[in-house]
């Protein structure tokens, strides 16, 4: 594996009996890199990540995270990586600092060694909450943060973030994303799940996940050409009030693509007389404007699979 990888997977199945969680996946993340993994529920990402954790070991397949194969053992691999589960892990009745102490002590890091890493981390995230606060007295996005620090205080080269924005206030996202962004520039590794679209448009790259499979994998910007290589015009209706009726428009031999976006439509047309045809007489009703596709579109194209 090139140095340059700090997660390289190759034919990954995990099946629980005879279910595949994840099916014969391949992919490979660069060191530094900001990687998404999106996908529906039940798609295979906090089992992927797992494995890549060395939580999981792997049906079939090979993996290599942080130059180590897990040939070699999952030990070895929990040193490197950090892992902020989907699940709360903090406990609420301890304090932040307990929390944290805490987990120092299962990572077997000396005292010395926690304060000073500890305090850089907390000046790093600009934290500037009592550190004796108990943490069932803090809000859901000052809890993400403060489980953001627990999962780098080993200061691993590559951190795993399961939905850590699930559940809190766009102002706490858009934070919690400046934090990920400022990891990125030390030169961490970033494998982040979440079902924001706007969040993944900050991925260098995003793999798409469905039913344990990857079905596609590439920068926000190409996979919005890819899909649709024409763009998408954006119908904004010049009568907002009858919004339900027009979804029946979806089925119109003549439309590739039609989505609700807020009050206006994304849509597509067939490239034929039929489509010209449709474009004109929607003209009437809709003010029309050709957009970049944006990746809820590519998403909601490619997991629907209606066409690609
Ligand atoms: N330990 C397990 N035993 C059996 N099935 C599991 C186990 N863990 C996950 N699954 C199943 O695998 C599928 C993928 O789950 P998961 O990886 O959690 O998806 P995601 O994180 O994309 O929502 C789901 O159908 C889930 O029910
Ligand atoms: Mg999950």
């Amino acid at each position: 594996m090139s140095a340059e990888l700090a997660v390289d997977v190759k034919n990954l199945s995990v099946v629980f009996d005879t279910f595949y969680a994840v099916r014969n996946i391949s992919f490979s993340v660069r060191r530094g890199e900001i990687f998404g993994f999106l996908g529906a529920n039940g798609a295979g990402k906090t089992t992927t990540i797992r494995v890549l954790c060395g939580l999981l070991p792997p049906s079939s397949g090979e993996v290599t995270v942080a130059g180590i194969g897990f040939a070699k053992g999952e030990m070895a691999i929990k040193t490197k990586v950090g892992y902020m589960s989907q699940k709360f892990t903090l406990y609420e009745d301890l304090s932040i600092e307990e929390n944290l102490s805490f987990i120092a002590s299962l990572r077997k890091i000396d005292h010395k060694t926690y304060l000073r890493r500890r305090d850089k981390i907390l000046h790093f995230i600009a934290f500037n909450l009592p550190l004796n606060s108990l943490v069932k007295n803090i809000s859901g996005g000052i809890k993400q943060q403060v489980a953001l620090a627990a999962s780098i205080l080993h200061d691993p080269d590559i951190v795993f973030l399961d939905e850590p924005t699930a559940g809190v206030t766009p102002a706490a996202r858009a934070r919690f994303w400046a934090l990920i962004r400022q990891l990125a520039d030390e030169k961490k590794t970033i494998f982040v799940t979440t079902h924001y679209m706007d969040e993944a448009e900050q991925c260098e790259r995003v793999a798409l996940m469905r039913s344990g499979e990857i079905i596609a994998l590439d920068t926000p910007s190409h996979l919005k050409t890819q899909v649709f290589p024409h763009g998408v015009y954006e119908l904004d209706p010049h009568n907002k009030t009858h919004n339900s009726k027009l979804l029946e428009l979806r089925k119109h031999p003549a439309l590739d693509f039609f989505e609700p976006y807020g009050l206006r439509f994304h849509a597509t047309f067939k490239d034929n007389a039929a489509g010209q045809k449709l474009q004109e007489e929607l003209g009437q009703s809709f003010a029309l404007h050709k957009i970049t596709p944006t990746l809820e579109d590519v998403f909601i194209r490619l997991v629907e699979g209606t066409q690609s």
